[in-house]
């Protein structure tokens, strides 16, 4: 069987591979120095695009229109970019053991890569309903949002079922953010989900009664307090209905399940250090093993602001990060060093003509501030969390660029507050003035 060799791999053609790669040919890399090797049988892109425009009726968002690095306002790099550096993307590849200390990969078909240097960047995966061993789980147009060939499915389903039924499995978000998607493509959608309010990880219940009250006058039907017990088909094979713990039956056409990710590190079990989840690295994202680097989904790194270890499952650290392992490696060839990577947590999401921004910390206690009624024609609303006597997290919803800056400010310098009241009252003004 076929063996290659390179001075830097990749494992994980997401998107922290497309930001790595431009990283590395901005400090230079010789042609046949570095692999991309992914399961994957496109060039890496820009992974949000799945659960938002590419499932618009009108328009959608394709290929080759959101490669990495569009998403960050950078250049796009198509196949060819990669041919012209010299950087191979190895596709359509799944590595199925790994030896770290012996620096080699094995692929699903007996191929094998020899690396100096690798990043690993292999992201997460679904967790899936059957993992809880949910009966009927398997059946047809039950669908899992991860990878692009798991988004054409649905995209099949919605011309098949037109106007058909949709039960959304998860108030997380991918059930956010699909809700929306299949509502706009006319189905009649119900999300179901077993906590008392929307993305409890990281809305308050203040935050998520905007979002539940403008889903609803959306047309989208809501369940709160309760799980999918199990599902039933048709003659065919296709989902007919799902079965709520609580007795309730939903008829549904198509399912879509967002239950949570689980970040992929069983490949290397044993041979690397792991916390809390994930892949232990150091600021310079360089793992216990030497020559080892991991990035994304998979790292659980140091969190310099708040002085801990943590795993951090957004595009903005996928970007970053990879950008830091790339800069920290070439660094060190030089016998140099590069500065800790000191990461502001930012999350986003949106939907229907909705978009918010957080960033920092959502621990302590809260304020909203604005108006959160759901029925406004111009929504404009946020929330700080305050931990003692500062603020340290701030949330905005429909915030202009200036404004998200200034919450992004805020939640970096944390600047100490007078009181909850004062707080409440200046609302953005007091993150505008910092
Ligand atoms: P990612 O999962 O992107 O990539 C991993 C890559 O490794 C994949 O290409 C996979 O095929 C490959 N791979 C894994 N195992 C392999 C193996 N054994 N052999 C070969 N290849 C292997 N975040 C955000 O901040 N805002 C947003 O709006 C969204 N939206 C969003 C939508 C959807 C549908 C998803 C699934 C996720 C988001 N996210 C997000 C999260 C964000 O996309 C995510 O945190 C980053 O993509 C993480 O990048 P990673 O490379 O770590 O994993
Ligand atoms: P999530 O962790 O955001 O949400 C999971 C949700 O599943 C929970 O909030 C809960 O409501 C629900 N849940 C848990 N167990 C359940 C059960 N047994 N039955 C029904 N519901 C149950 O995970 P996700 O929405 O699946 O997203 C997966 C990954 O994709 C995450 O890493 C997420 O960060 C990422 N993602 C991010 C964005 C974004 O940042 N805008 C968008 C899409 C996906």
């Amino acid at each position: 069987m076929a063996e290659k060799t390179f001075k830097y791999v990749i494992l994980g053609g997401g998107v922290p591979a497309g930001y790595a790669a431009r990283e590395f040919s901005k400090q230079g890399v010789k042609p046949g120095e570095l692999a991309v090797i992914s399961k994957e049988a496109v060039a890496p892109y820009e992974r949000p695009a799945l659960s938002k425009a590419y499932l618009f009726p009108e328009s959608p968002a394709r290929l080759p229109g959101f490669h990495t690095c569009v998403g960050s306002g950078g250049e796009r790099l198509l196949p060819d970019w990669y041919k012209e550096k010299g950087i191979e993307l190895i596709l359509s590849t799944e590595i199925v053991k790994v030896d770290l200390a012996g620096k080699t990969l094995v692929s699903g078909t007996g191929e094998t890569f020899k690396f100096q240097i690798l990043i690993i960047a292999t992201g997460s995966t679904v967790v899936r309903l059957s993992d809880f061993g949910v009966k009927g789980a398997d059946a047809k147009n039950i669908f899992y949002l991860r990878e692009i060939d798991d988004a054409d499915k649905p995209n099949d389903a919605i011309k098949a079922k037109k106007n058909g039924k949709a039960v959304i499995v998860g108030g997380g978000y991918i059930g956010l953010e699909l809700g929306a998607a299949l509502r706009i493509n006319n189905l009649d959608v119900t999300m179901v989900y077993p906590e008392p309010w929307c993305m409890p990880r990281l809305f308050t219940s203040g935050i998520a009664a905007f979002y539940e009250g403008y889903y609803a006058n959306k047309g989208v039907k809501i369940i709160k307090g309760t799980v999918a017990s199990g599902f039933t088909s048709d003659s065919n094979g296709e989902v007919k209905e799902v079965h709520l713990k609580d007795g309730r039956v939903l008829e549904a056409d198509i399912v879509v399940v967002g239950v949570g990710g689980r970040p992929l590190t069983s490949l290397f079990k044993g041979q690397v250090e792991e916390e809390k989840g994930g892949i232990k690295t150091d600021t310079f994202f360089k793992t216990s093993v030497p020559d080892v680097y991991a990035v994304g989904d998979v790292a659980t790194f140091p969190l310099k602001l708040y002085n801990e270890l943590r795993r951090v499952e957004h595009v903005d650290h996928a970007r970053k990060s990879a950008e830091q392992a790339v800069k920290a490696i070439k660094a060190s060839e030089e016998g140099k060093t590069v500065e800790v990577y000191d990461y502001l947590p930012y999350f986003y999401s949106r939907s229907f003509d909705l978009s918010w921004q957080f960033y920092g910390d959502n621990v302590g206690e809260t304020v909203l501030f604005g108006g959160n009624n759901p029925t406004s024609p111009k929504p404009k609303f946020g929330t700080y969390w305050i931990k003692d006597g500062k603020v340290i997290g701030a949330f905005l919803e429909a915030g202009t660029p200036e404004e998200n800056q200034a919450i992004a400010k805020v939640a970096k310098l944390q600047p100490p507050v007078e009181g909850l009241d004062q707080l409440a009252k200046e609302g953005l003004s007091f993150a505008s003035k910092i």
